[in-house]
């Protein structure tokens, strides 16, 4: 299989996302010419024992000197203090803006590897290896990096576009089943938005490594694409991306983020929003029921568990979703490829909305 690259095109911050299967042990010829000696991968303990060997491979023809920082896996280690070390090690190290970091993980490393990136020196090129498909489809495009602090989520980052995008799709044959499923969910959210897509029949599994290729490249072009229009999420653009979070976001919030993965909420939260756009008049009926369908054939979850939040515990963090401008504001979807962003919705013919979530099968 060929790689095939998206190219997101930001003048002089342009860059390609590769995409392709067996990419890592050539990492080297999707990466532009290193312009230090040095290179510093982080990556966490699970993705390092399974693919550091294999891309350190990759990197060999580069010939510069490896640094390897490895942190524990998961969301913990998105986090301010582990930052600080991290740059702490790099200033030890030597190393200089000129050289350049690795991120190899899923979304954690990503945005952890990038936020350090971006600062250490006045910032350092970034290389991503997205290793998750979460990561291949969302979070290693488009420059967006944080930690977190204990007052809040992703508080502190900065925008800082990678050099390059390196999506290799065998990778996923060896995530846990519960962290595909919840990039599924991302993955269907394109389809919502592009039923002609590649994404929109993508049957979900990772050992068809073509298929996985071609949905993959698809979804990665269409981040790309919101990315090339509204690279600093300030015109609203990217909004359309949030289908399915405003729920999704209330959900994995009134759960302390332990009850569902993000995917799990993001996939009951675009139910929820078919149901709206049923509700709103704005869709006919049988958008929720398609929804319900194509997500349960994933392995998603299309309602929330027991023991389930009232709306009211929902409602605030709804309302405070940052995506959120003039009082209740939902993506919607006249059909699918058909989004639209409807304001000033009713609380109570959104609390009806939510027992029809509940109720229905
Ligand atoms: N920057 C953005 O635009 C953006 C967008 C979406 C999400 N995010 C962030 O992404 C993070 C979630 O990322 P995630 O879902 O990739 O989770 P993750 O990075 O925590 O990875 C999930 C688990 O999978 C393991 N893993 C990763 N790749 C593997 C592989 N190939 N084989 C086996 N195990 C593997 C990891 O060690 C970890 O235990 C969140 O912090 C979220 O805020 C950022
Ligand atoms: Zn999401």
């Amino acid at each position: 299989m060929e790689a095939a690259a998206v190219r997101v095109d930001l003048g002089e911050r342009s860059y390609d996302v590769w995409v392709g299967e067996g990419l890592l042990e050539k990492a080297s010829g999707f990466i532009p010419a290193p312009k230090g000696s040095a290179v510093a991968v982080i990556t966490d303990e699970n993705v390092g024992e399974l693919y550091l060997e294999t891309l350190e491979r990759g990197l060999d023809p580069l010939d510069l000197e490896v640094l390897v920082e490895s942190v524990a896996p998961g969301e913990g280690s998105k986090d301010a203090s582990v930052a600080v070390g991290l740059l702490e090690r790099f200033a030890r190290r030597g190393l200089k803006r000129s050289d350049m970091v690795v991120a190899l993980g899923g979304g954690v490393v990503g945005d952890l590897a990038g936020f350090v990136a971006s600062v250490y020196g006045r910032g350092m090129r970034v290389v991503q290896v997205p290793t998750t498909l979460m990561a291949q489809v969302d979070s290693s495009i488009g420059g967006k990096t944080a930690v977190n602090l204990p007052q809040a989520k992703n508080l502190v980052g900065t925008f800082h576009q990678p050099a390059a995008v390196i999506c290799d799709v065998a990778l996923l044959a060896t995530l846990p089943t519960g962290v595909f499923r919840s990039g599924l969910a991302e993955v269907a959210k394109y389809g919502f938005l592009d039923p002609e897509g590649p994404a929109a029949s993508w049957k979900g599994r990772a050992d068809d490594k073509a298929d996985a290729a071609v949905a993959v490249r698809s979804c990665a072009a269409a981040k790309a694409g919101f990315v090339v229009e509204d690279e600093f999420d300030m015109k609203g653009v990217r909004a359309f991306l949030n289908y399915g979070h405003t729920l999704g976001h209330a959900l994995e919030a009134a759960g302390g983020y332990a009850t569902y993965t993000h995917g799990e909420a993001v996939a009951i939260g675009m139910v929820y929003a078919a149901i709206v756009s049923e509700e709103a008049g704005i869709a006919a009926e049988g958008l929720s029921g398609r929804h319900r369908e194509r997500l349960s054939g994933l392995g998603l979850p299309v309602k929330p568990a027991e023991p389930r939040p009232a709306f009211l515990e929902l409602l605030g963090p709804m309302s405070l979703d940052k995506k959120v401008t003039r009082g209740l504001t939902m993506v919607l979807l006249e059909a699918e490829g058909r989004p639209r962003i409807e304001a000033g919705l009713d609380r109570d013919m959104l609390a009806l909305c939510y027992e029809r979530l509940l109720g229905e099968a």
